[in-house]
């Protein structure tokens, strides 16, 4: 395994449209490999591969160490439900974060890393993580798509632990009722 360098933004490799993986084999495997590890070690939670230079549909993502990494190849959205606004960033874009709104619940269609199709369903972070990186295979950055971008004064509050979001911050499932932040339910 080898760690790859992460392109930043500005390079057009990151607005350029990826090709499908057709050959599952060695090469595909050490790529996702040396993905894996690129990801563990910048902290993020998703990384697809034109961030390090490759224009194939392959896609990591690791949300929680203990339930390992997600490996997506040619990846597509077959079904979602809901709707999130919240924070969102990209390794590719250090230090910037911005409000996006992304579905709650996201089902994604691959194919694993010996060719094999599966299904996987995610919600809230892991919905968000797939929306994200499917868009960068598709040379889509999120911060053409977001709310807004959080102000320098409000990236030093983020950073300090001392930013609040609430009043923009929401979950609705596909009925627009409110999952997330609950409303007090005051008497009349
Ligand atoms: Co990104």
């Amino acid at each position: 395994m080898a760690l790859r360098q992460i392109v930043k933004e500005g390079d057009d490799v990151l607005n350029k449209k990826c090709r499908d993986v057709v050959n599952f084999d060695d090469r595909l495997a050490m790529l996702l490999e040396d993905m894996t590890e690129t990801l563990r070690q910048s902290g993020g939670v998703g990384l697809a591969a034109p961030q390090v230079g490759i224009l194939r549909r392959v896609v990591v993502i690791e949300i929680d160490p203990e339930e390992g990494v997600i490996e997506l190849i040619n990846p597509e959205i077959i079904e979602t439900h809901g709707t999130q606004v919240g924070l969102e960033g990209c390794l590719s874009l250090p230090g910037k974060w911005g409000i996006a709104e992304r579905p709650y619940i996201v089902t994604v269609k691959a194919q694993d890393r010996n060719g094999k199709e599966f299904t996987i369903t995610g919600e809230e972070l892991l919905a968000r993580a797939f929306c994200h990186e499917l868009d960068h295979l598709d040379g889509i950055l999120y911060d053409s798509k977001v709310r807004r971008m959080l102000t320098a004064d409000e990236i030093s509050k983020y950073n300090d632990g001392e930013l609040d979001l609430s009043d923009e911050c929401y979950i609705e499932d596909d009925n627009g009722e409110r999952i997330y932040p609950e409303y007090d339910e005051e008497e009349e």
